[in-house]
């Protein structure tokens, strides 16, 4: 493992943040966290994660829930369609996997409702895949490492960064890596303000040494 994803690792497990999908590996709660903070904040997510978990606790009442009942538990998460699709997905699992979850990015592929990013990041938390997961705050934080001023929302930065990610991600803690990138993007590497005293891949940054974090990554063209 490089020493940059030694040290990237060491720091997360100091500093990592408490979620209740984290305190034991559980390929469920996984799939269902990972949809449900796409595209909502997670301190919205924490408390509807938690109720969805106590009334469906797993494949079977997911896909025998009723309409109301998971609009009911969608409320405040926005974009329905993902509970749609999760319960879809739970329906698919139960009559094309034996029961059993997928266990690699390939396979999760074919759930409906689950694209790239999900089936990235549930397959190196929960199976060690070291596959790559590309989100908003890893765009970030790679950008800075490279110093990416231009170029970052195009085609070629964006293959750019998930090849650096992918060449970084050690084959022995996938999981940790992705997770921790994710983190250090939301409380150390902020959009606004970043805490780059703090940093615990500092040395190996571009834009810290060169004095360009504020211009990395440029704006998103709208
Ligand atoms: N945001 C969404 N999923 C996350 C995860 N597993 N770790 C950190 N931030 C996240």
């Amino acid at each position: 493992m490089s020493q940059f994803s030694k040290d990237l690792i060491a720091w997360y497990q100091l500093n990592k943040r408490s979620f209740p999908w984290r305190e034991q590996i559980n390929v469920y709660h996984t799939w269902i966290c990972e949809v449900m903070s796409q595209q909502t904040t997670l301190a919205v997510v924490l408390p509807r994660f938690k109720e969805f978990i106590n009334e469906l606790p797993d494949l079977h009442s997911l896909a025998n829930c009723s309409d109301e009942k998971l609009r009911k538990l969608w409320v405040g998460l926005g974009y329905y369609a993902r509970a749609r699709n999760l319960r879809n997905g739970a329906q698919y699992i139960l009559q094309n996997f034996d029961n059993k979850f997928p266990s690699c990015k390939d396979e999760w592929l074919k759930v409906p409702g689950c694209g790239p990013y999900t089936a990235s990041i549930i397959s190196s938390i929960c199976f060690n895949e070291p596959v790559a997961c590309v989100d908003g705050n890893v765009v970030r934080v790679v950008s800075r490492i490279l110093g990416m001023n231009k170029d970052v929302w195009e085609k070629i930065g964006q293959e750019k960064i998930s090849c650096y990610v992918n060449e970084c991600i050690p084959k022995n803690y996938p999981g940790c890596f992705n997770q921790a990138m994710m983190d250090l993007g939301a409380t150390v590497c902020k959009k606004q303000n970043p805490i780059c005293q703090e940093c615990p891949i500092q040395k190996y940054c571009y834009s810290f040494k060169n004095n360009i974090v504020s211009l990395c990554p440029p704006n998103k063209p709208r």
